[in-house]
């Protein structure tokens, strides 16, 4: 195949991604023949114009340039001192999910100095009675861990939760009627079935997400970057969501119920956005997994399918960078496009999940992402996308960069679960036990 390098990419297709449109934000093009002709930088041409054409070029070079044009143009520079961590086993049960698996809570401590922030994690390992682990999915939940089962042993979270009007937050605080609402969103069972294990925790304790100029969650452990007048390439958000991730990484390292080499990253939505950032940063995660996360995720910014850059850094100022700002009707100047975050996962499997009625996060501009990530991912000496083409509906390609749409709105099904775990199955490597 052409790399990318060798030709301008000027692309311009007609082509109709799904039927229907479901809660649309009016006043956004969800028209593909009104996408603007576009050029995308190309991730195998540095930033002095000389071809990357060595996997080490890349490894050693174009690699971190990349890094730092999507840390000061677009989520913000993850701070690198180091941080304390200490754990503590709150709660275990080693008959949960009918005896198929052990449940832990575990509190994260996270300390600097005399600051500390504390994170709860819940964990299902399945029983597995000799048999290798298949691997264990980290993910972030939006509303607390006691969602994502109906289980009174499930800590309810106390930081601060987003409020609803089903009566499971009240005055930022959720309430004992959250427990199993976003159970159809983790079905731990059929996780555990096919030996895949499973850790999250409430992104709310990391950062709660509004916009408080980054006081906040762990932003507290770093009052350099605190004092409310944040510089254009301080973290927001998504960056800080992806550092709690990798701090979750750092526990798991250390318990010996995990095959630390077998963690799959899955994140849905501005949790799918957060997860390849996170899984750039941190070659720890051996999948990563982006589910619906459009705009500043898997989408490409220049087509202005759906939701925008201006429109994202208007609803939600926190979650990028402010640099991010100048690019708001203005993509085209961006010196990154969204495939070339998929390519900073390389060599490692990743996964693009979209919805066909999510024409918000722009399906088709999210598998042109995956698609443009390929020569990154062939330079590396890897496959990269199986096909050049959309694939339709409910055929994924579980490919070293894989793609999947299903039919329906934005969310996570168990359809998709199902998708993650093939992919998880045929990339991830042997397990180190076998019966
Ligand atoms: C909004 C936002 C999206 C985001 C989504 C979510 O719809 O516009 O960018 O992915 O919220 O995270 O739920």
């Amino acid at each position: 195949m052409k790399s990318l390098h060798q030709r301008a990419i000027v692309y311009c297709v007609i082509v109709v991604c799904g039927s229907g449109v479901s809660a649309q934000p009016k006043g956004f093009n969800y028209d593909e023949s009104k996408v603007p002709e576009f050029s995308l930088p190309d991730p195998l041409v540095d930033a002095s114009g000389n071809a990357v054409d060595t996997a080490k070029a890349w490894v050693n070079g174009r690699r971190q340039e990349v890094m730092a044009l999507f840390a000061d143009h677009v989520y913000g520079r993850i701070p690198e001192t180091k941080i304390s961590l200490t754990s503590t086993l709150i709660e275990s049960d080693s008959k949960a999910v009918n005896g198929r698996a052990t449940r832990k809570q575990i509190r994260l401590d996270l300390s600097r100095g005399d600051r500390k922030v504390s994170l709860g994690l819940l964990m299902y390992l399945p029983n597995l009675e000799g048999r290798a682990s298949a691997g264990t999915f980290v993910g972030l939940n939006f509303q607390g861990n006691h969602t994502i089962q109906n289980d009174p042993r499930i800590a309810v979270p106390t930081s601060w939760v987003r409020d609803r009007n089903d009566g499971s937050v009240k005055q930022h605080r959720a309430t004992e009627a959250g427990r199993g609402i976003a159970s159809s969103r983790w079905p731990v069972e059929k996780i555990v079935a096919r030996g895949y294990g499973l850790a999250t925790v409430y992104y709310g304790d990391i950062d709660p997400d509004f916009d408080d100029g980054f006081k906040n969650g762990v932003h507290q452990l770093f009052p350099d970057s605190a004092d409310g007048t944040p510089t254009g390439n301080a973290w927001g958000s998504i960056a800080t969501w992806a550092w709690g991730l990798s701090r979750v990484v750092d526990y798991l390292e250390q318990d010996k119920d995990v095959d630390a080499g077998r963690i799959i990253l899955m994140g849905h939505s501005r949790l799918g956005k957060t997860s390849l950032w996170a899984g750039a940063h941190d070659e720890r995660f051996a999948v990563v997994i982006s589910n619906d996360s459009g705009c500043g995720g898997a989408a490409l910014n220049r087509r202005r399918f759906g939701e925008t850059v201006q429109r994202i850094n208007t609803s939600f100022p926190h979650w990028f960078c402010d640099n991010f700002v100048k690019y708001n009707d203005n993509e085209d100047e961006l010196p990154v496009d969204q495939h070339m975050l998929l390519s900073l996962v390389a060599p490692r499997p990743v996964l693009v999940c979209s919805a066909e009625d999510d024409r918000w996060a722009d399906p088709h501009g999210e598998f042109l992402s995956a698609r443009f990530a390929d020569p990154v991912y062939r330079l590396l000496g890897t496959d990269g996308i199986a096909q050049t083409t959309m694939p339709a509906t409910n055929e994924p390609l579980l490919s070293r960069i894989g793609y999947h749409i299903r039919p329906g709105k934005h969310g996570v099904t168990l359809q998709d679960w199902q998708v993650y775990m093939d992919f998880s199955g045929k990339h991830l490597p042997r397990p180190k036990r076998e019966n």
